[in-house]
């Protein structure tokens, strides 16, 4: 198996779920590779392995589910042009996150996620997965987002969008990381006041375009993003397979 085809370690997520966790890459997938995989899998005494496969990718999806693979996710990634935007009235209630608004936007984060590849996954513990998402909207606020922000309703924090700047050169880019609105507070025009926010703050920046990454069964995300003109650009499968499921051979 060449160097480029083989698993590695995840030592975050290792540490995080308290199991061994290895990630297949995309460029993985003739059955020769997929075999030595697996059996490096075996050999590390790996416990999930998560593959990501593109579009044209059936062939292989095809072999890791009869090795007992399940589908958790339609990863799908969204691209829209910017233009210059308006800011201003649009973006009532949107402003910076603060440090003092983090562990209001941890609560949102425990719950909000549910569409992901985590939750759809029911070997990670709920509470795993609840804790997952406010670790990573802590990170995104205490620096490892180039910017966050959040919206206010009934006097408080009740949304957030987190916002990166990737790629360079001709690939520069905006990358929206984790958003959410509190589920009591859904259907009110607070999700698009903060795209909008994320899309006004790249565009400031000179950025040409905005991504973002999303699940392919998420309607509110996917109705959220076609309503400020993101179109589908890449749709991928994330697939986990546990050992201890698995299909011997
Ligand atoms: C996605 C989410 C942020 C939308 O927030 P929201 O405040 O309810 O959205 P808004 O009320 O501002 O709606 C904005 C647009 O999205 C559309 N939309 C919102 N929820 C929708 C749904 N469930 N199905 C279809 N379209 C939806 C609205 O029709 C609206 O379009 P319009 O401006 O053309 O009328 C919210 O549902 C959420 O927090 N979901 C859980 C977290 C999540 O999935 N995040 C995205 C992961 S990348």
């Amino acid at each position: 198996m060449s160097a480029s085809a083989a698993p590695r370690l995840l030592d975050w997520d290792c540490a995080f779920f308290g199991a061994r966790i290895a990630s297949l890459p995309l460029e993985t997938r003739s059955e020769r590779d997929l075999e030595a995989a697996l059996e490096w899998c075996r050999r590390e005494r790996v416990d999930c392995l998560y593959a990501l496969s593109d579009e044209h990718d059936g062939p292989k999806r095809a072999w890791l589910e009869a090795k007992g693979a399940r589908l958790v996710d339609e990863r799908t990634t969204l691209s829209t042009p910017l233009v210059q935007r308006r800011t201003g009235s649009a973006l009532d209630a949107v402003r910076p996150a603060r440090a003092e608004d983090v562990p209001l936007m941890q609560a949102v984060a425990a719950e909000a996620h549910r569409d992901s590849r985590f939750w759809n996954d029911p070997r990670f513990p709920r509470e795993r997965c609840a804790s997952l998402y406010a670790t990573w909207i802590a990170g995104e606020a205490q620096g490892r987002a180039a910017a966050v922000f959040v919206v206010e309703h009934a006097g408080r924090p009740a949304g957030y969008i987190s916002c990166h700047e990737r790629g360079a050169a001709e690939a520069r880019h905006g990358d929206i990381g984790l958003v959410a609105v509190a589920e009591a507070a859904r259907g009110r025009g607070l999700g698009g006041r903060l795209v909008d926010a994320a899309l006004s703050w790249a565009a400031a920046r000179g950025l040409p375009r905005m991504e973002v990454v999303t699940q392919g069964r998420n309607a509110g995300a996917l109705g959220l993003y076609a309503s400020r003109g993101f179109q589908p650009v890449l749709r991928q499968r994330w697939q986990h397979l546990w050992f201890d499921e698995s299909m011997p051979g």
